[in-house]
């Protein structure tokens, strides 16, 4: 029977001075990698979606060519004033922090075998190079059937409540986007079938490294559906790339970081792209950090919006697939960049 060893096991290891050389994560030099830039030099897009939804009309277009800048230049943004109770944010961390507390046997019930089985606790395996990454990880789908582990108690309604409320702002964010791409604002919900969305919770645990350096939460890669809403636990870590460099992103609790998606790309036929991005783990703090995927319905064949595309200057730049088997391709093979999608 196969036992999984979580990296929270081997981080608790007594004396724990060096990482295990199959950690060692060898950074590309062909990557700009040392260019880590900070959040204040780089500061990313802030909106304020309650003057998305409760705005002056001037206020509202504001807003919407705000969002269509940050998803042009920077794939990522962070939502403040977004509705979701902190008390629920905290709430949902505090039960994702249970849950990596069970016991490694009471976790072993949740070990799934397949990529897309609906309940998952792993660790860092898959890789190009076979390197293991300093990180575990729960995956459940949270919609249109709704998952969870049966334990902690509490999980269960916790993390349905907080999947509903992150799912509708999802929604809401994707209207505007919608309008920032001069489609009409139902056309990703009517187009995408956005009323039975998959969506994908993915809880993220990165304990204490002895050698952050040497070590990687999670490589860089880019996420399959429309947005990634991202909580985090104060403890800072995800790096995005812009403009050549690693942009160090802040950490804090109360607001959403949220980036564009593999299929946005698609849909948007490049002018929105899914950046990049990854985890960096550190000596001190376990960091944790919440990300829900929100996409399409998993039958949707995913392509260019015809209304952005022409027979000239913007020809169609993707090729159609549909969502769910690139879901599948995407959980199932190594990380590896943006090697999954299908360009033209
Ligand atoms: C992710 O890319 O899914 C999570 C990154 C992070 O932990 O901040
Ligand atoms: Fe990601």
């Amino acid at each position: 029977q196969y036992k999984m060893i979580s990296i929270k096991q081997l981080a608790e290891t007594p004396g724990l001075d060096s990482i295990p050389p199959t950690y060692v994560f060898t950074r590309n030099p062909n990557d700009d990698d040392q260019l880590v830039s900070d959040d204040l030099e780089h500061p990313i897009p802030v909106i304020d979606f309650s003057l998305l939804t409760s705005g002056t009309p001037d206020q509202r277009s504001k807003v919407v060519h705000d969002l269509g800048f940050a998803c042009q230049d920077w794939g990522f943004f962070m939502v403040i004033n977004h509705g979701v109770p902190e008390s629920l944010m905290k709430a949902m961390r505090e039960a994702c922090e249970e849950f990596f507390s069970l016991t490694e046997e009471e976790k072993q019930e949740f070990a799934g075998k397949h990529a897309l089985d609906p309940i998952r606790w792993g660790t860092g395996f898959n890789t190009s190079a076979n390197v293991l990454f300093w990180r575990d990880f729960l995956k459940v789908f949270a919609h249109p059937k709704f998952y969870s582990p049966s334990k902690p108690s509490g999980f269960r309604e916790i993390s349905l409540e907080y999947t509903k409320r992150t799912r509708n702002l999802a929604r809401e964010l994707l209207k505007g986007i919608s309008t920032s791409l001069a489609l009409e604002d139902g056309y990703m919900e009517k187009a995408l079938n956005l009323e039975t969305g998959f969506q994908h919770l993915a809880v993220n645990f990165y304990p204490p490294c002895p050698q952050p350096e040497l070590a990687m939460g999670l490589p860089p890669h880019s996420d399959h559906g429309l947005l990634t809403l991202l909580m985090q636990n104060g403890i800072c870590g995800l790096q995005i790339q812009h403009k050549g460099k690693w942009v160090n992103v802040n950490s804090s609790p109360n607001a959403f970081v949220v980036n564009l998606g593999d299929q946005m790309e698609v849909l948007s036929n490049g002018k929105h792209k899914s950046v990049l991005h990854r985890a960096t783990v550190n000596e001190k703090a376990t960091r944790i950090s919440v990300a829900t995927v929100c996409g399409p319905s998993l039958d949707t064949v995913v392509c260019p919006a015809p209304a952005l595309v022409d027979h000239e200057n913007n020809k169609p730049a993707y090729t159609a697939m549909k969502y769910g088997e690139y879901l599948e391709l995407q959980q199932g093979t190594t990380i590896d960049g943006k090697s999954n999608l299908d360009r033209l």
